[in-house]
């Protein structure tokens, strides 16, 4: 993206509540799912092939930034990617998510993690944000998965509801979930890094998950090491969004992991957000995604009640709660953009 359109980009002014001229607005998930266009490119097989086809990453990262308008492009990737190509033995199954055949269990299985190099183990990844950078004309946000969702899935093999493989392994081998979360932390650093060398404007980081955990685990076990992450890469000055579901009694811990963005999934209003944060607290979100699903004037009403309980704060990037789902009807994303776009700031 040329440098004249980044610096006027409401999306990276918002996250850091400098003026901009309309509420910006991206999803999470907006990368295929939905798009009928996805869907004849994607072909069969596990998504990390896509991933690995940088030509085919950057047109499917870039359609929904033609077909929404929204204010910022998402890269096509997924968070196992840094592990897949370390050689940990990760698939990504199509409906279902992450498996693993021989899952986490043990400290010799640390030797399954070695450290990322980027330019050698993932150049695909370079390439489409190259690719991206080049073509978009609104910013590419970079990302990876928390240590402790990555973990989650390396240690469960597959989806999990409960998480207790995981927390069984958390509370009772601390030292090796130490010796975990602190090679997962830099592999997401090693990662975030090259993306932004690459040319990514800013980044999430997704801890999806961290809401199956109490505050006081997640602030013993998991907070310093998400703090590592941002830390890791607070000197290159793009901004960095922090996100996961259901983090609602979690949500001041998170924040204080040291993002410039908090992401809030729909269970807590944008107004009960900053009253736990702070009220110079930067948030994105947070309409909740089966809404989407709902009659148009019912949608309509609540997409003006996320954009009213912001009060005008010039630190919001509008977003669903969490991700686009498959139903989605992609005209009512459209619709979605353009009353935000049209919702008058500082009203
Ligand atoms: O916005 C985007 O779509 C950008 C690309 C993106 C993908 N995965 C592509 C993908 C991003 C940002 C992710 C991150 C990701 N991956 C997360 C964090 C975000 C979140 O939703 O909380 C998580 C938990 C994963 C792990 C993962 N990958 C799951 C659980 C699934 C299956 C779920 C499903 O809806 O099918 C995947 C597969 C996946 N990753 C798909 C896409 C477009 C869908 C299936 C496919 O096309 O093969």
């Amino acid at each position: 993206m040329a440098d004249s359109s980044l610096r006027t980009s409401p999306f990276l002014a918002a996250c850091r509540a400098e003026p901009h001229d309309h509420t910006p607005v991206w999803f999470m998930r907006q990368a295929g799912r939905s798009l009928p266009e996805y869907r004849a490119v994607r072909g069969t097989g596990s998504i990390l092939d896509a991933i690995a086809d940088p030509e085919l990453s950057a047109e499917i990262t870039m359609q929904p930034v033609r077909r929404y308008g929204v204010d910022a492009a998402i890269l096509y990737s997924d968070i196992v990617v840094p592990a897949h190509a370390v050689g940990f033995g990760v698939d990504v199954k199509p409906g279902l998510g992450p498996v693993v055949d021989q899952p986490f269990e043990r400290a010799s299985d640390l030797q399954r993690l070695r450290p990322l190099e980027p330019e050698i183990d993932t150049p695909y990844v370079l390439e489409t944000v190259r690719r991206v950078v080049t073509e978009a004309d609104v910013p590419l946000i970079g990302f990876a998965g928390a240590p402790f969702t990555v973990a989650s899935y390396l240690i469960e093999g597959a989806p999990s509801r409960t998480y207790g493989k995981t927390k069984a392994l958390m509370l009772g081998d601390p030292g090796l979930w130490h010796d975990l979360m602190e090679r997962l932390a830099d592999m997401a650093i090693t990662s975030l890094r090259s993306q932004i060398d690459a040319g990514v404007s800013a980044i999430q980081l997704f801890d999806s998950w961290a809401g199956a955990l109490s505050p006081s685990v997640y602030e013993r076990c998991v907070l310093p090491y998400s703090r590592r992450v941002f830390e890791g890469v607070v000197d290159t000055g793009v901004p960095r969004i922090h996100f996961g579901v259901g983090t609602g009694e979690i949500l001041p811990l998170m924040a204080d992991a040291g993002s410039d963005v908090v992401g809030v999934d729909w269970r807590v209003p944008l107004d009960e957000a900053r009253r736990r944060l702070g009220p110079d607290a930067i948030l994105q979100g947070n309409l909740d995604p089966a809404v989407c699903l709902g009659p148009l004037e019912v949608i309509e009403a609540e997409v003006a009640d996320v954009l009213a309980r912001n009060g005008g704060h010039p630190g919001h990037v509008f977003n669903l709660g969490h991700g686009v789902l498959p139903e989605i009807d992609p005209a009512v994303l459209e619709r979605i953009v353009a009353q935000v776009h049209a919702f008058p700031l500082g009203a």
